[in-house]
């Protein structure tokens, strides 16, 4: 397709989902205020409790980002870094089936979070042997990262609850991995490059990373059986060579060291505690190979944006995110240094924040 028609059609598909975010989460909220039951104490739902109030300038601020970060993911497209039909990737067909889902899951949400119920789990939920601070309702989500169910809807959910930027965030690892990759290992033969990506989840980051590196070696971890089964599903649809999933702890990575010459990590920092945090950037150092990158992505934080803060402080109490508020004060940088990595380069697209670790070379 010429140049020109393919950035159209990718403008208009941003359109599209992030119109499609917008409007489904008015519907949401209309929704729960009719139906949500009120908190015992107060007699208010929780988020006309908690949601800060959403002023034009936020919204105006919120769109100017999402479009921002799509025309930088225009231009990685036809630089070459990635190819363009990645902008399109999807798996539609599920992503629309599951919408109802999201709707029948609501209920059982406002419920957990009317209540502060976060370590509601069914019966077949087995939380055995995870450590405690996982095994929570994040999002007030049924089966928080440990049902089929919630590995079923997760993408869906991550993509309205940021109006359609989502994958566009996870793509801006994408550039950074390979400036470095060939920066440091330009002479290495591309079937010979292996590429971690921590908290793999559902699978998307490492779609991403395929059609960048369509000969690397790939391997994701996570500890959610259920979610790598689903990452399995997705990426034996994909074209090449199957990453090696295996379950697993951040901060215990179950690889030797100086084993990978990249590792991505995407949407996990803001679920853990600060020392854990640090764990995972110390696991990320002993496993890439001197010269290699350490690319993480998670959200903005406090001093990133004073329109932002109030949302920021809104969504670590709608949303249960117990870690959340700690993370926005986090100096990640200083994290980065304490395990060793130089801080080549910190990035900020849409609402996530991008800190690019260099180990030196001598390391
Ligand atoms: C918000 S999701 C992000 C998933 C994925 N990176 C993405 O872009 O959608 C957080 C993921 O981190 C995983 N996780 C949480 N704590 C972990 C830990 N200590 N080690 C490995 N995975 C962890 C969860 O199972 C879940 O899949």
């Amino acid at each position: 397709m010429p140049n020109e028609l393919t950035k159209l059609a990718f403008q208009t598909f941003q359109q599209g989902k992030s119109t499609f975010g917008f409007v489904h989460k008015l519907l949401a909220n209309q929704a729960m205020k009719q139906f949500a039951p009120p908190r015992s104490e107060s007699g208010a739902n929780y988020r006309e409790e908690e949601t800060p109030k959403v002023t034009q300038a936020l919204i105006d601020e919120v769109r100017g980002r999402l479009d921002a970060m799509a025309a930088v993911d225009w231009q990685d497209a036809e630089a070459g870094v990635y190819p363009a039909s990645l902008l399109f990737d999807g798996a539609w067909d599920e992503l629309v089936m599951n919408y109802p889902r999201v709707w029948l899951d609501m209920p059982k949400t406002w419920e957990r979070a009317s209540k502060k119920a976060f370590r509601d789990f069914d019966a077949d939920v087995d939380t055995t042997g995870f450590p405690s601070y996982y095994t929570q309702n994040f999002h007030y989500q049924t089966g928080g990262y440990l049902s089929q169910e919630s590995a079923e809807i997760y993408d869906l959910q991550v993509e309205l609850l940021f109006n359609g930027g989502a994958d566009p965030m996870r793509r801006r690892v994408l550039a950074p991995l390979k400036a470095g990759l060939s920066g440091a290992f330009g002479d290495v033969e591309p079937k010979q490059v292996q590429v971690l990506d921590v908290a793999c989840g559902t699978g998307r980051t490492l779609k991403m990373l395929r059609g960048m590196l369509p000969q690397a070696s790939l391997h994701g971890v996570d500890l959610s059986p259920t979610y790598l089964r689903k990452a399995n599903q997705l990426l034996s649809r994909a074209a090449g060579m199957l990453p090696q999933l295996v379950q697993g702890q951040g901060e215990a990575l179950p690889y030797r060291e100086n084993y990978f010459h990249g590792v991505t990590c995407v949407f996990l920092f803001h679920e853990l505690p600060g020392p854990v945090r640090q764990q995972v950037i110390d696991e990320a150092f002993r496993v890439v190979r001197p010269g290699g990158t350490f690319v993480l992505c998670d959200s903005i934080q406090l001093d990133d944006s004073p329109l932002l803060s109030p949302m920021m402080e809104g969504f670590a109490r709608t949303f249960h995110e117990p870690f959340y508020r700690d993370y926005v004060r986090d100096d990640l940088a200083a994290r980065f240094a304490r395990a060793g990595f130089e801080v080549v380069e910190t990035q900020m697209h849409y609402m996530s924040k991008y800190l690019v670790g260099r180990k030196p070379v001598g390391a």
